[in-house]
């Protein structure tokens, strides 16, 4: 039943490609070429390319769904907004695709292209960040990192490095990611509570980063100068484009940071050229986010086309590192 539908909707969109063709018209569908043979055709939606995480993502994706292995990958950029995003789906629904996979820039607000997915029949597989929606039979799983665990682990290990502070009040600037995003929504949970249950932690500065560089160098420069650097205990940066913006302000500004005095810094991501500050005690708390998530993904597609059944949640492994934990041997096996 479910395939018939998706060829039902190929036909129409093969057949609407026709049509504006025939009209003298520029084919609305971009890049997509009718003619795959028996590839099997997956429309990949990202939010943008605020960071070089989300470029491995990317690359994780575009290197597992190959022609060699029987795909053709359909890739669009949100370039940071929801309705770019809404669109890219709806061209994927138009053409026909035969699955989806969207990387949500926030978590709301997808329940009716999702709706229009399901009926044109095409699994959507949600990955890196959530969505929340109203049924969750709009889409098929999810795969993608557990936002709150990542807080979690970043908070706990951030008090190894402050219980000392001599004045006795630990004072965060807190640069978020984008807002409404799982990731600034888990990371954001975790801080907070940390606050609530530490009467001596306060955030004196909170402002949105967007994940990038640029706006985390803005905010912890516009921190310094209000607050004073000796005011300032903890930099809780929600990704390392923050943090190495936030970095290059204390450069700037000729203010201490990392684990033997000045502010500590805590991060997300885990990129190689991260881990490296963390191991040499630069950033003091590390926490990985894994973007490595393409095979996550193509083993799902794989079991469904196989006509097996998949989970619904399919979280990705994710470690934590300070520089207790870090060694070469450790950096050297990542790649990005
Ligand atoms: O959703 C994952 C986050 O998005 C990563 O931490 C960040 O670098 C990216 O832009």
């Amino acid at each position: 039943m479910f395939r018939v539908k998706k060829k039902i909707s190929a036909l129409m969109a093969v057949m609407l490609a026709i049509s504006i063709t025939a009209c003298g018209s520029q084919s609305a569908f971009g890049e997509f070429d009718e003619d795959n043979g028996n590839l099997i055709v997956v429309g990949f939606s990202q939010p943008g390319a605020e960071s070089t995480w989300r470029v491995a993502l990317t690359d994780s994706v575009k290197e597992n769904f190959t022609e060699e292995r029987g795909y053709k990958l359909i890739y669009k950029d949100g370039r940071s907004k929801q309705d770019n995003q809404i669109k890219d789906i709806r061209t994927f629904i138009q053409q026909g695709v035969d699955y989806i996979i969207i990387s949500p820039i926030v978590e709301t607000g997808w329940d009716t292209v999702l709706s229009e997915a399901k009926d044109a029949g095409i699994p959507v597989i949600i990955c890196d960040r959530n969505v929340v929606v109203e049924n969750e039979s709009l889409y098929t799983a999810f795969v993608g990192s557990d936002f709150t665990a990542e807080g979690e682990c970043a908070v706990s290990n951030l008090e190894k490095y402050i219980q000392d502070d001599e004045d006795g009040q630990i004072n965060i600037v807190h640069i978020q990611g984008t807002l409404g995003s799982s990731a600034q929504l888990g990371r954001t949970k975790a801080i907070e509570e940390a606050v609530k249950e530490h009467s001596n932690w306060n955030i004196v500065a909170q402002d949105c980063g967007e994940f990038t560089k640029a706006k985390g160098r803005e905010i912890m420069a516009q921190a310094i100068e209000e607050l004073g650097a000796e005011n300032i205990d903890v930099a809780y940066c929600e990704n390392d484009e923050e943090a190495y913006g936030a970095i290059q302000a204390m450069n700037e500004a000729g203010v201490k940071y990392g684990n033997k005095e000045g502010i500590k810094i805590v991060s997300f991501d885990a990129m190689n050229s991260a881990m490296v500050l963390c191991m040499n005690g630069h950033i003091s708390v590390e926490v990985e986010c894994n973007p490595l998530q393409g095979p996550y993904i193509y083993n799902l597609i794989s079991r469904l086309e196989k006509g097996n059944a998949v989970p619904k949640i399919t979280y990705v492994h994710e470690e934590c590192f300070t520089a207790d934990n870090l060694a070469p041997e450790i950096i050297e096996k990542r790649r990005f």
